[in-house]
């Protein structure tokens, strides 16, 4: 008779290997040799344990699966020591039909509901631009520059033209991370920064800022490497530092940057520590993480003084989807700051993804249960890498597709950006993973958005869901112009009349006849 005997606890998390709580419980089988005889009064003892108890506080108990042999009688005691004990007992050698086949299996998500289509030849009779139907929708669709390599001071340039007629935000995509900003200590360089936020006041467009506070990218005069304190600077010194880049960068953005990614890639790789501690989250080593655990406080709380309508994110990539360890840590610190009071709107999916490997459904439970807490979620930097093919390219025009039609329907995601504009210009070479080839012909990959953002767009309401700024200052978060013939323009021109329509933070639209002289 197998029985197992445990020192300590027998511990019960009730979560699925997805991290869902799950009403299923742990179960025993029973199985018989075969020829084995059993007769009435005979006990088995399953397990014996110093105590029983729920890692979440749940109540659970073992389900019994017993032979299709006799009939049999569950005998569950803890003793006042709290030991426990689980036997079952033969009551008559007839068969009672207890262990009758047909048990129920796990029951799986069918997957059978109705899964919209994708149809990229229809969706090329469109020549909406992307931006019309993130703004139907009072959302944002946008796309980092390389402001280094595209010139956005000149509205002619193909590049530029494309970006501000596709796209109602943007970020930069090195030229406001910390060794671009401080290339020496306390001198500090705006100036690409500038050129990317004028180019999106002059065409109406959302600027998120990245990034403050990570490992990567950061100046040689902080550390040799990003990793590690390789100066030896005290908790004080490095807080001091971080504190005035915080200051002077968000400060000179103050009202012009309306988001920032905080901090950026805290976490380790290695989150095994969830499987055991529902709580658990492993910071990743860094000149940051140097300063304790609590670097991450000191740069919401600075972050937030400096600009107090600025949307504060954290940022990470491998926490998309809802099962995978480090989404599950991903969420357990952005709760736990949320909860001590952190000033924290919300968590950046990075989205570097590849074709094929988009899980659609856990995306959403991501999405979803970062609403649940007060959370939005930003889709930070979408890409899809694949082998350039024509059915990789179908595929990677439905994975953007049902992107963006996950995001888009969450009323806690605002906001979808693609790390790139061609091919040609991605940090993932050879990937292939953006939406334009090099010569700017938008890829199925662009019509799959475009179908995705279009199916989720509606007109605007009254009713906003999360408003894009805080919820006490009442401001412009973006500006569109047109000609009093209703086509859009530039609010450039001098000695013109024009109409502005301002998207205020509260999701409300203003819109008013300015005489420009
Ligand atoms: C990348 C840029 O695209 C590259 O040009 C640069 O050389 C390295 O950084 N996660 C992030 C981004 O948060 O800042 C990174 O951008 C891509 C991964």
């Amino acid at each position: 008779h197998d029985k197992v005997i445990v020192g300590g606890n027998v511990v019960y998390y009730n979560i699925d290997e997805s991290f869902a709580e799950t009403d299923k419980m742990p179960q025993i089988h029973i199985i018989l040799k075969e020829g084995a005889t059993l007769k009435t009064g005979d006990q088995l003892t399953l397990v014996e344990s110093a105590g029983r108890s729920a890692l979440n506080g749940g109540q659970w108990q073992f389900e019994i699966r017993y032979p299709q042999a006799y009939t049999w009688e569950v005998e569950e005691t803890t003793d006042a020591e709290g030991k426990y004990t689980l036997k079952v007992r033969v009551v008559s050698e007839d068969y009672s039909g207890q262990g009758e086949a047909g048990y129920e299996d796990d029951d799986e998500d069918n997957g059978n509901e109705d899964i919209p289509q994708l149809d990229i030849e229809a969706e090329m009779a469109y020549n909406t631009p992307l931006r019309t139907y993130a703004e139907k929708n009072n959302k944002f669709v946008g796309t980092c520059v390389p402001v280094w390599n595209i010139n956005v001071d000149d509205d002619n340039d193909a590049k530029t033209k494309l970006i501000a007629e596709q796209f109602n935000m943007v970020v930069c995509e090195n030229e406001m991370k910390f060794d671009a900003t401080e290339p020496s200590q306390g001198e500090f360089d705006y100036y690409h920064g500038d050129r990317l936020v004028n180019f999106a006041n002059r065409h109406g467009m959302r600027v998120r800022g990245h990034a403050l506070v990570w490992h990567s990218q950061v100046p040689g005069w902080l550390t040799s490497d990003g990793n590690k304190n390789s100066f030896n600077r005290s908790r004080e010194e490095l807080l001091a530092i971080m504190k005035n880049h915080i200051e002077n960068v968000v400060g000179h953005w103050k009202g012009k940057v309306a988001e920032w990614d905080v901090c950026n890639e805290v976490l380790s790789d290695d989150q095994s520590a969830v499987r055991t501690d529902p709580n658990a989250y492993t910071l990743r080593p860094s000149v940051w993480q140097s300063i304790g655990e609590d670097f991450l406080d000191s740069a919401f709380v600075w972050a937030h003084r400096a600009d107090p309508d600025a949307v504060l994110i954290l940022n990470d990539y491998g926490v998309e989807f809802q099962g995978q360890a480090k989404a599950e840590a991903f969420y357990n610190l952005a709760k736990y700051l949320k909860e001590k009071g952190v000033p924290i709107d919300g968590v950046g999916l990075q989205c570097h993804l590849d074709v094929g490997n988009v899980d659609i459904n856990k995306l959403k439970a991501t999405i979803d249960r970062f609403n649940a807490i007060g959370l939005r979620c930003v889709i930070t930097e979408l890409d899809l890498g694949m082998d350039d093919n024509e059915a990789n390219r179908m595929q990677q025009a439905k994975d953007y597709y049902n992107i963006a039609r996950i995001a888009m329907e969450a009323d806690n995601c605002n906001e979808l950006m693609i790390w790139g504009l061609t091919d040609a210009m991605t940090w993932r070479g050879g990937r292939n993973p953006l939406l334009y080839d090099s010569d700017l012909t938008p890829k199925p990959a662009y019509y799959g958005l475009h179908q995705g953002l279009r199916e989720t767009s509606s007109a605007p309401t009254a009713i906003s869901p999360l408003p894009y700024g805080k919820p006490s200052a009442t401001h412009v978060v973006a500006e569109t112009y047109y000609n009093l013939q209703g086509q859009r323009i530039t609010s450039s021109a001098a000695d013109s009349i024009y109409i502005t329509s301002q998207l205020m933070s509260d999701g409300s639209v203003r819109n008013k006849k300015v005489i420009n002289r």
